[in-house]
């Protein structure tokens, strides 16, 4: 029977991404510092260990993050080990726009994307916009009287949505990069800051900024939508009323 791990599998993403392929009936391993039921305990800015850690794997979805820096060298550790160790199918998830974005951050998602294509395990990768959870932390995590809002347009997903694709792709044979998915409303976020405002109760104003520099430009241009119809079915209003209700 083949074995599937999900790295990062107690994460935000990796949660309904380890539900959505149980349901389905696949034999899922998590892999987290922590560990757990059901997932290996690892760091894997740590070699030491790894390749036994995954030994007998035959597909691996990496979702684990830091949400830093130390990111690409979990991808090379990651990436190594799947080599020497046959895996057959590596499926990556990564971020819509990072090519165009120059951004500490989107930039290491890049080399990851790089560090995958060049360890010839066979993969795909799979980029998604933001999660609506991000467009709510920049709202949430402003304690001014005012909230600053910047002039973008944005097409968050639900991290169910992707992790219905993921799962999807985990079982499918490895296709290289496959078409970014986004969520299915475009919106400004003066739009979304006004649906928050209603969810939370809040009262504060939206300020709306146009800041200078690349990564904003960026961002004006569009580099983190995707054209065409979104993917994902659920609505930032639907994640907010299902998390402030
Ligand atoms: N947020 C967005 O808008 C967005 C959009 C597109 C793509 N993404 C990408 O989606 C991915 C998943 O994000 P997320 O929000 O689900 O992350 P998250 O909620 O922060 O979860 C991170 C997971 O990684 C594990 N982890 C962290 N450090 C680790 C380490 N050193 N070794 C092993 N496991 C480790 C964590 O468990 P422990 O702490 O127990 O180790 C946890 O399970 C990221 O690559 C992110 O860039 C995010």
């Amino acid at each position: 029977m083949s074995k599937l791990l999900v790295t990062g599998s107690t994460g935000q993403l990796g949660r309904p991404t380890t539900a959505a392929l149980r349901a389905a009936g696949v034999d899922v391993l998590g892999l987290t510092r922590s560990g757990g039921p059901g997932a290996v305990a690892h760091d894997l800015r740590t070699r030491r260990g790894l390749d036994e850690a995954i030994q007998g794997v035959d597909t691996i979805v990496h979702l684990a993050s830091t949400n830093g820096r130390q990111d690409v060298e979990m991808a090379r550790n990651l990436t190594d080990s799947a080599r020497r160790a046959g895996v057959a199918h590596l499926v990556l998830i990564s971020i819509v726009g990072i090519d165009e974005t120059p951004l500490r951050f989107y930039r290491d998602r890049v080399e990851i994307e790089r560090i995958a294509l060049a360890s010839g395990v066979p993969l795909t990768i799979q980029r998604a916009t933001q999660f609506h959870s991000l467009i709510d932390m920049i709202f949430s995590v402003q304690k001014l009287p005012m909230i600053f809002v910047p002039r973008w347009r944005v097409q968050p997903i639900a991290v169910e949505d992707v992790a219905r694709r993921l799962a999807e792709l985990a079982v499918g044979a490895p296709q290289g990069r496959v078409d970014d998915i986004s969520g299915p409303e475009q919106h400004s976020m003066r739009d979304l800051h006004t649906f928050w405002k209603q969810a939370t109760g809040s009262r504060r104003p939206a300020v709306m900024v146009h800041l200078p520099g690349r990564f904003f430009a960026a961002y004006d241009a569009g580099a983190n939508l995707v054209p065409g119809p979104g993917y994902g079915t659920k609505t930032f209003e639907s994640y907010l009323q299902e998390k402030y209700r």
